[in-house]
């Protein structure tokens, strides 16, 4: 009896797992590279006919702040990375979907941070989506506007939690303090009634 439950259990959870891993979540990126170190340029993009078979490829481009045009700095084919523009040499990393055509997730990862890697980056998802008879070709953009800081902020809402954690952790430990006094009075008020009663 206990064995087949456990084993119903972990069937279950086998299950709910396996959904988590399978869903595709559209988060945004970051926005906020701290200088010097590495960043994940987040891009997301979910398939939304997954039953139908198809191939993915991943293209980035940035411009600069101030600047007007976009240029071309990475792309992401089969597998295979390359750098298209000579201040991104060396400081990309591909951080997307591995082993597989069908990329849903095309983040990259820049190293070494500099302020010149400020400004916007749009990442292309060109998914051909393949069927039967014919293929079907969409294409879905991306824009990450970068800020480069030299050193980490907290975000307002952070600091916020920190200090409501604070104080309701010595909100708590005050109550237990005034709740243990009024229980020990109670109960020595009880004790030297008795005292007197026996008396
Ligand atoms: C992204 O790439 C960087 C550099 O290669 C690596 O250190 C990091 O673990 C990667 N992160 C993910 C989520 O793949
Ligand atoms: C990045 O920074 C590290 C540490 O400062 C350095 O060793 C490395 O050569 C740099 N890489 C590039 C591509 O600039
Ligand atoms: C940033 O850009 C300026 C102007 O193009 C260049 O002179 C400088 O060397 C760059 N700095 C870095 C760290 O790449």
């Amino acid at each position: 009896m206990a064995a087949s439950q456990l084993l119903l259990l972990s069937l279950l959870c086998t299950l709910f797992v396996h959904q988590c891993h399978a869903a595709c979540a559209e988060v945004d990126s970051d926005t906020e590279a701290v200088a010097g170190k590495g960043f994940k340029l987040g891009c997301v993009s979910c398939k939304l006919r997954s039953e139908v078979e198809s191939t993915c490829v991943i293209e980035w481009f940035f411009r600069p702040k101030g600047e007007v045009d976009f240029v071309h700095i990475y792309t992401y084919s089969s597998g295979v990375a390359s750098i298209e523009n000579e201040e991104f040499i060396d400081r990309v990393d591909w951080n997307g979907s591995r082993m597989s055509n069908d990329i849903q997730d095309g983040s990259i990862y820049v190293l070494n941070i500099t302020f010149n890697d400020t400004g916007t980056y749009r990442c292309y998802f060109n998914r051909v989506l393949i069927y039967p008879n014919h293929e079907y070709i969409n294409i879905v953009s991306k824009l990450v506007h970068l800020n480069v800081v030299a050193k980490a902020t907290r975000g307002t809402a952070s600091i916020v939690s920190e200090v409501m954690m604070y104080v309701t952790i010595i909100g708590l430990q005050v109550w237990l303090l005034i709740e243990m006094i009024y229980c020990y009075r109670k109960i020595s008020a009880a004790g030297e009634e008795a005292l007197r009663e026996a008396a």
